[in-house]
C-alpha cells in the first residue's frame, strides 16, 4: 500500500493507474467497520482504491470537538492495508489549505437544514474538502456510508450541479449486534451513556417523527431533531445527545428494521 502526503504524490502514484477505474473512500480515520464495508464497496466497483485519512478542521465549528476526535494515524495505516486499500492519501491540513486559502464551496439548502441547522458551516467544509479530493484524485467512483444520509445528499447535489463525472456510491449503515450504528464517536460514549444511546434506532424504527421523539426523550437523550428530510430515499433521521456526545442515525423508510 503507498502513503501519499502530498497532492503531486497522489497524481503522481495514481498515473499509472488511469487505464482502470479508481474509487475513492473519503474518511476523517478512526477507521471501523463501516469504514470497512466502504473498502469493500469501492473494491467491488473498481480496480485501485483509494481512501483519504484527514481530519479536516474546517468543517468543526466546535474547537472541542475537533480536538476530541480519535487519532491514531498508525492505526489507521494498518486497518486500511488490512482491508486492501492501494494507496491511502494522508496530508497535513496545510497541504489541503495552504496559507492564503480562501475558496469554499457551499450547496445552499441541503447544506443549511438539520445538521446545518446545528452545525453552520459544517457542510460548507465537508462539501469544499470532498470537492477538493475529487479533484486531487479523480475517482470514477466515491463511496460514503449511508449513516451521514444529510452527507450524501449534499455530495449528490454538488456532483449534480457542478457536473461532475464520477458516481458517488452509498453504503448500508453498518450496526453492532445491538443496533447502534457505527461511528467513531461511540467510543465516547460511558457505558450508560451507550445503553441511552440504544434508544436511538429504536425509536427510528417507528418512522414516526413525533413517536421516536417521545422514545428518546423518555430514555433521557437529548434530541437536537428528529425529522423526515426531502432525502432519496426517503428517510428518517435523527440527532440526539448522550452526555457530551452527539450521535446522528438515519433509517431509509422503506427498509425493515427490527424494533
Ligand atoms: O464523513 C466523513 O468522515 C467526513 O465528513 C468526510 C466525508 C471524510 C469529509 O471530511
Amino acid at each position: 500500500m503507498i502513503v501519499a502526503r502530498t497532492v503531486d504524490g497522489v497524481r503522481a502514484a495514481l498515473a499509472d493507474r488511469r487505464g482502470g477505474t479508481v474509487a475513492l473512500v473519503p474518511t476523517m480515520g478512526a477507521l471501523h467497520g463501516g469504514h470497512r464495508a466502504l473498502v469493500r464497496a469501492a473494491r467491488g466497483a473498481c480496480d485501485t482504491v483509494v481512501l483519504s485519512l484527514f481530519l479536516n478542521p474546517s468543517q468543526f465549528g466546535d474547537p472541542a470537538d475537533l480536538n476530541g476526535y480519535p487519532r491514531d494515524e498508525a492505526a489507521d495505516l494498518d486497518a486500511a492495508g488490512a482491508a486492501g486499500v492501494d494507496l491511502v492519501f494522508a496530508p497535513t491540513t496545510d497541504e489541503m489549505y495552504p496559507p492564503g486559502y480562501q475558496t469554499w464551496v457551499e450547496v445552499t439548502e441541503l447544506g443549511r437544514m438539520l445538521e446545518g441547522e446545528f452545525r453552520p458551516g459544517h457542510f460548507r467544509g465537508v462539501a469544499t474538502v470532498c470537492l477538493k479530493l475529487f479533484t486531487i484524485v479523480r475517482p470514477d467512483v466515491v463511496v460514503f456510508g449511508q449513516k451521514d444520509a444529510q452527507q450524501v445528499a449534499v455530495l449528490r447535489r454538488l456532483i449534480a450541479d457542478l457536473h461532475l463525472e464520477l458516481e458517488l456510491l452509498a453504503v448500508p449503515t453498518v450496526r453492532d449486534p445491538d443496533g447502534l450504528a457505527l461511528s467513531s464517536r461511540n467510543a465516547r460514549l460511558t457505558p450508560a451513556e451507550r445503553r441511552r444511546a440504544l434508544a436511538l434506532p429504536r425509536a427510528l424504527a417507528t418512522r414516526d417523527p413525533d413517536e421516536a421523539r417521545a422514545l428518546l426523550e423518555e430514555a433521557g437523550l437529548d434530541v437536537d431533531y428528529v425529522a423526515i428530510p426531502p432525502f432519496h430515499p426517503p428517510t428518517i433521521a435523527a440527532a440526539v445527545r448522550a452526555g457530551s456526545t452527539r450521535l446522528i442515525d438515519n433509517i431509509p423508510l422503506e427498509t425493515e428494521v427490527s424494533r
